[in-house]
């Protein structure tokens, strides 16, 4: 089972960003407690803050990966090209995000990415990572 955690902007920030909502955990500390988790899974992870590399990347892995687990960020409510990029690869896509973006701002209600996407998981903090990765196993 080969999946990839793919990361879009601000999230190389976590730790420090807005650690209110993002809590204070870095990702790379995250990330190796994941993979000893999931010893079993080959567990990759990709961050950019550009929205083309986000795309480079899907179409990079999504014909041989068995999934990806993706937190575009705010990308999420405003690219239709990575919305095309999940429909135009063969990978599933789980979308995830740290927080329960519905209790936020009303911009962050809608993603242009769920309808293309096999499931969201959203609002358990870091968390939602491991339930994505979950959900593929
Ligand atoms: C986020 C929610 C987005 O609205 C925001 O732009 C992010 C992070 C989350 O994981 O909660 O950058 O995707």
């Amino acid at each position: 089972m080969k999946l990839l955690i793919l990361n879009g902007p601000n999230l190389n920030l976590l730790g420090k960003r807005e650690p209110e909502i993002y809590g204070l955990e870095t990702f790379e500390d995250y990330f190796r407690k994941l993979q000893l988790k999931y010893k079993n899974v080959e567990l990759d992870y990709f961050q950019s803050n550009s929205e083309g590399a986000i795309i480079d990347k899907l179409h990079e892995v999504g014909f041989s990966y068995d999934g990806i687990v993706l937190n575009a960020g705010a990308y999420t409510h405003t690219s239709v090209a990575i919305a095309d990029a999940i429909s135009g690869i063969t990978t599933p896509v789980v979308e995830v995000h740290i927080s329960n973006v519905h209790q936020r701002e009303t911009f962050r209600h809608h993603s242009f990415l769920s309808a293309v996407c096999k499931g969201v998981i959203l609002g358990f903090g870091l968390k939602s990572y491991d339930l994505g990765v979950e959900s593929f196993l």
